[in-house]
């Protein structure tokens, strides 16, 4: 096995490194405090390609491999997640499954904009009482012949009031249980569809988090992606590869709050000497190096099977599941290496912290990674 990055992949990680680092940074404090959107630096992230990296060139996108992507998401998780989830949203959900499953013409209509980073895209598939139960859609795509009125309201969703492209699934034929389901490309701006509240949380508050509302939304059928009652399965298959982008996030998240510490503990002196020469830190920051290598391999594992052609989606989900567990503990411990200056933002590594439990619980609670594996158990 060769764990050495490839020249472009070393390339990629440098320049995402560098724009978390010199750009993001900045104005990343204001941006969770006054939960502003990084609308400018976003677009700037379009137009270095990190929007649609996997994308085929012939669609504008970045024609890169998951493992690129994956460390792209790593290094701007590091600094800013609200941004990062807006990135993994519009790479691994939307223009994924746009380019997996669509049309020709969906790609040249929706695809294109989206992987150069013109406009941003939204998976809409959470609704107040279809979470984890992703099969109880209550949005309804009624089949009027040429066209679907869409009917219903979506929560939880991510690039809300931001996106141009929202993929909608709902139900069409309840008879049919999740073979009923279709999911449907809305634009900002067709008649009905009404960008409802935005959420108040305590992470990634720089994302922002909408109800959407649909009240007789007509869709033209040549909106539908795939086949009738193709829904259902488009989501799961979409969100397996969603799962690599957020176990990259949490990932991100728990190195970058490790970075933090480990410079700190550099700096910081206590009982005469610098808090890393004591046992207590040098020793705790090994237990976190290690549990951060693990969850890396993890990723690199999944998104390694993405580039093959294999079936990802138990890594997938053990990556998740694992990676946003280690962010979850790790960025705790950041914050406790820290001190007094971890509990302030100024400092950075509260806001990682707050921002870890989100990778615990979008696409796919903990619990629901553990259904995931625990099938895929029985399937070896
Ligand atoms: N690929 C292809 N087909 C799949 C599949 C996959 N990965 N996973 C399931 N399916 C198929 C099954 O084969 C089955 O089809 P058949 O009946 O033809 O065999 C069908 O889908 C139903 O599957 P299940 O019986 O496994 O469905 P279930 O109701 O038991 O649910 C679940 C399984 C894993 C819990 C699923 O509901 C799930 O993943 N829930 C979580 C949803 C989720 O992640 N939501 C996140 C919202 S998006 C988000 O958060 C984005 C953001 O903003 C950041």
């Amino acid at each position: 096995m060769n764990f050495e990055l490839t020249e472009e992949q070393l390339a990629v990680k440098n320049a995402a490194r560098d724009f978390a680092q010199n750009v993001l940074k900045q104005g990343v404090i204001e941006r969770d405090r006054d939960q502003k959107f990084a609308t400018e630096e976003i677009q700037q992230l379009g137009e270095l390609g990190f929007m649609g990296m996997m994308v085929d060139p012939a669609y504008g996108g970045g024609g890169m491999d998951t493992i690129s992507y994956a460390i792209a998401m790593e290094e701007i998780s590091k600094v800013d997640a609200s941004v990062s989830v807006c990135m993994s949203v519009n790479n691994s959900l939307v223009c994924y499954g746009i380019e997996k499953f669509g049309t020709e013409e969906q790609k040249q209509k929706y695809l294109v904009p989206l992987a150069t980073g013109k406009k941003i895209g939204a998976f809409c598939l959470s609704e107040p009482e279809a979470g984890s139960d992703a099969t109880s859609q209550r949005t309804t795509a009624i089949d009027k012949g040429d066209h679907y009125v869409l009917n219903g309201t979506k929560n939880w969703i991510t690039n809300g009031s931001s996106a141009s492209i929202y993929l909608v699934i709902a139900q069409t034929n309840p008879e049919l249980g999740h073979k009923g389901i279709n999911v449907l490309i809305v634009e900002r701006g067709m008649e009905g569809f009404i960008v409802g509240a935005k959420e108040d949380k305590m992470g990634i508050r720089g994302s922002d988090t909408h109800t959407l509302l649909f009240n007789d939304v007509k869709v033209p059928k040549e909106n539908r992606i795939g086949e009738d009652g193709f829904g259902f399965k488009f989501a799961m298959k979409t969100l397996a590869g969603g799962r690599i982008g957020i176990a990259a996030q949490a990932l991100g998240i728990a190195a970058g709050a490790f970075e933090l510490a480990l410079a700190y503990s550099q700096e910081r002196k206590a009982f005469g000497k610098e808090i890393f020469k004591h046992q207590a830190i040098a020793f705790k920051l090994a237990d976190m190096a290690t549990e951060i290598e693990a969850a890396r391999l993890l990723v690199m594992k999944a998104a390694k099977e993405k580039d093959l052609g294999l079936n990802y989606d138990q890594s997938s989900a053990m990556a998740k599941l694992y990676a946003s567990k280690v962010a979850m503990e790790q960025t705790v411990e950041a914050v406790q290496i820290h001190g007094g200056y971890g509990y302030v933002k100024e400092y950075h590594v509260e806001r990682l912290m707050r921002d870890a439990k989100i990778t615990q619980i979008y696409e796919g609670t903990s619990e629901v990674q553990k259904i995931v594996i625990s099938r895929g158990l029985l399937d070896n």
